[in-house]
């Protein structure tokens, strides 16, 4: 039972040292394509110039079947850049991402296509819903692979919806996404894709994970800290969070500078929370809601709601730093900051509500 598939299709292979891997896979993949009555679609192998001759191989092929293309790369290593490479010279509307080693099935890519096809702009391939799972792993693995996907879905918007957000196969409508704007120092391409776009509709189909073919696991830079910049670049909340602490420090910093020149105590307060209301702003209008397209209000009105949704936490600051230093004789810079900590969390919850509300 194979439906006629469309074929606006491009898959986008990156690769380093698969040589005995990619022709199989080049091969089964024409054929379960052209099985589906497909023949239009397009390969993209982009390979870093793998010592192995990988790129030797795929030059051969090419030149037998004209919708193989090869890039090759000498400048250049990275599995993230290489996919962003791939995606920005596929020339059809829909590009599957895959992985060279037959980790993922080659078998799902009609259904991906066809799920796509049904009104989605990203299906991911998963592992973590119904159906899907990996092969071969320990528990450990699975666990911190796991708790990787639930800590991006914490923090990041895009992802939130997205059981399996570090899955490296995945089909997306290429109009939907602007390729430009994926930090290619991005640790999960579909987690920048995700975290760099919003309103995308997206579904997942399940798969399961095998071990590779052939060869070995080039990715050895998969660590935490790796992970954790990267969630950090993409999650509006951990940047605002970054931003407020910045803010605590020109907040403080001024106050305490004009209260060492003399500067009553009130008006110190006062001059220290607008300085870094306005920083604060600037940061964040810059920074942490930076992938927000389209904003619902200009930047004036974005100022002025924001001085207002900070008031809440402005107005705490300069009475818990009046009450602190009258009633319990601490410091006013400690007071200030005792203040700040109390209303830090209700700007947040301002800003993104209301202040950066984007269109519907
Ligand atoms: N061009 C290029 N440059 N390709 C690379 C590079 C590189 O520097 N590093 C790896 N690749 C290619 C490999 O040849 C393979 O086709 C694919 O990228 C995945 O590399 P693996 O080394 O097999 O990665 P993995 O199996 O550990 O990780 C995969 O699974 C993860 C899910 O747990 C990747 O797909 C991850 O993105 C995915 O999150
Ligand atoms: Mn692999």
């Amino acid at each position: 039972m194979t439906e006629k598939l469309a074929c606006d299709l491009s898959v986008v292979i990156p690769t380093y040292n698969e040589k005995d891997n990619i022709k199989l896979l080049l091969s089964r993949i024409t054929e379960i394509l052209e099985g589906h009555g497909c023949k239009g679609f397009e390969i993209i192998v982009i390979d870093d110039n793998s010592p192995d001759g990988t790129s030797e191989i795929v030059k051969e092929l090419s030149l037998k079947d004209n919708r193989i293309k090869l890039i090759v790369r000498t400048n250049e290593r990275g599995l993230a850049t290489a996919v962003k490479e791939g995606l920005k010279h596929a020339t059809k509307s829909y590009v599957v991402v895959m992985d060279a080693d037959f980790q993922h099935p080659p078998e799902l890519i009609p259904r991906l296509y066809q799920k796509a096809l049904e009104g989605y702009d990203v299906v991911v391939a998963s592992r973590y819903v119904l159906g899907g799972g990996v092969e071969g792993w320990s528990n450990i693995r699975l666990l911190a692979s796991k708790a990787g996907c639930l800590i991006a879905r914490m923090l990041v918007r895009g992802a939130r919806e997205v059981r399996d957000n570090m899955s490296g196969y995945f089909i997306v409508r290429k109009s939907s996404i602007d390729i430009e704007r994926l930090n290619p120092r991005g640790y999960k391409i579909l987690l920048e894709i995700l975290g760099r776009h919003n309103n995308l509709r997206i579904s997942e189909i399940p798969y399961i994970f095998r071990n590779r073919r052939a060869g070995k696991s080039k990715i050895s830079t998969n660590t935490l800290v790796d992970f954790l910049i990267h969630v950090f670049n993409v999650s509006e909340p951990l940047k605002f969070a970054a931003v407020g602490a910045s803010g605590v420090l020109v907040n403080l910093g001024i106050m305490w500078f004009l209260l060492y020149y003399g500067v009553s105590k009130e008006l110190s307060s006062l001059t220290g929370i607008e300085a870094s209301i306005i920083s604060n702003f600037i940061l964040n209008d810059k920074f942490t809601f930076q992938a927000r397209e389209e904003k619902k209000y200009g930047f004036l009105a974005r100022l002025m709601f924001y001085h207002l949704s900070s008031s809440v936490s402005a107005i705490t600051t300069f009475l818990t730093m009046l009450l602190t230093t009258e009633y319990l004789g601490i410091h006013p810079v400690l007071g200030q900051f005792t203040g700040i900590l109390l209303g830090f969390t209700a700007n947040y919850l301002l800003s993104s509500r209301v202040v950066w509300l984007e269109k519907p």
